[in-house]
């Protein structure tokens, strides 16, 4: 764990509320810093280099010191042509965690270190863990099994001890995590901190549609199908809305172009996200749309609970 104090110390709970494209915005990072966890958003939520700006000041305005820290994700990729512009805008604004997906590069690494932030970096294999390493980043986000969003295929069981043996930063877990007792079995497995996704779709502050929020609540792990059919990188979709946009969940294209696009078919992208919606298989445990702060008390509470109750049943073993 090399998690400096000074961004330890402004956490009441070891979470980060995951990037969502098309869903985490202002709002949702700002009761998520209040309520002591980390609020992110994609850079690419916004339409343009300037809007990402007004974001970020919004966000600074609106939070201090005594608040957690917020995290913007830069989509580090060739078909990104605003990539630059919008880190130059991040080191401008010293924000203090940058998350990359795709690519690890240590220049942008260098660049942020230098005014004293942090870069987390997006990874499925032990292969993706070992590049970020080289570059430098201080956090590994174990993108595992069961995620929203473009979701890996190992389990955490097996990808988390694997990278540990190299890896002596920062550790986050992805992947179906959506209660508190997963938020305290992460760091049981050894995680340093938990990356909630799915979970904050269904906030009051999120900017997904009302529809959206209640197939969330409505759905479990079997309506989760994850397929490269709609975005080209294998992820994460709920059943149920692909049906209510016309295509047979059945029969899906085998294989997807394997080329994401946020260039010029970033329209087609955006059309895909915002037709067929994301969700990782811990839809399950999500029965409720709460504000944030509200679900911030109720996950801390569930995370209390059961470490006192395992505290009771490991007294059973000695
Ligand atoms: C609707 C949706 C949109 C997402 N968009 C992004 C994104 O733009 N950038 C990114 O790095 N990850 C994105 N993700 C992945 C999340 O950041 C995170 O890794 C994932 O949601 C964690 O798994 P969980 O949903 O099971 O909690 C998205 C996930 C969902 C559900």
């Amino acid at each position: 764990m090399s998690l400096p104090n000074s961004f330890l110390n402004r956490l009441s709970l070891p979470v980060v509320a995951a990037p969502m494209f098309l869903v985490s915005g202002p709002e949702i990072v700002i009761s998520c810093c209040k309520a002591g966890i980390v609020g992110t958003f994609p850079a690419l939520n916004q339409r343009s280099t300037e809007g990402l700006n007004e974001w970020i000041e919004q966000i600074k305005d609106s939070t201090d010191d005594n608040d957690a820290p917020f995290g913007i994700n830069l989509i580090v990729h060739k078909t990104n042509p605003r990539v630059e512009a919008d880190l130059q805008s991040c080191v401008h604004h010293k924000v203090p965690l940058i998350i990359t997906s795709l690519g690890a590069v240590a220049d942008l690494v260098d660049e942020v270190h230098s005014y004293g932030g942090l870069v987390f970096h997006d990874v499925t294999t032990v292969r993706h863990a070992q590049k970020a390493t080289e570059a430098g980043c201080d956090g590994l986000i174990l993108v595992c099994a069961g995620a929203g969003g473009h979701a890996g295929i190992l389990s955490p069981f097996a990808l988390l001890p694997e990278i540990r043996k190299f890896f002596e930063g920062t550790i986050l877990l992805a992947g179906s995590l959506s209660d508190g007792r997963s938020i305290a079995a992460a760091q049981m497995l050894g995680a340093d901190l938990a990356y909630l996704g799915t979970r904050f779709i269904a906030t009051k502050e999120s900017h997904a549609a009302e529809k959206f929020k209640q197939m969330i609540v409505a759905s479990s792990a079997k309506d989760i199908i994850h397929t490269p059919a709609i975005s080209g990188i294998p992820g994460s979709f709920l059943r149920p809305s692909i049906v209510a946009a016309g295509f047979n969940p059945d029969q899906l294209p085998e294989k997807g172009t394997d080329q994401a696009e946020f260039g010029d078919n970033m329209q087609e992208e955006r059309k895909a996200w915002r037709d067929v919606w994301s969700a990782g298989q811990g839809v399950g445990q999500i029965d409720d749309i709460l504000n944030v702060a509200e679900l911030v008390k109720k996950l801390k509470s569930e995370y209390r609970q059961s470490i006192a109750d395992f505290d009771l049943t490991i007294s059973n073993y000695s």
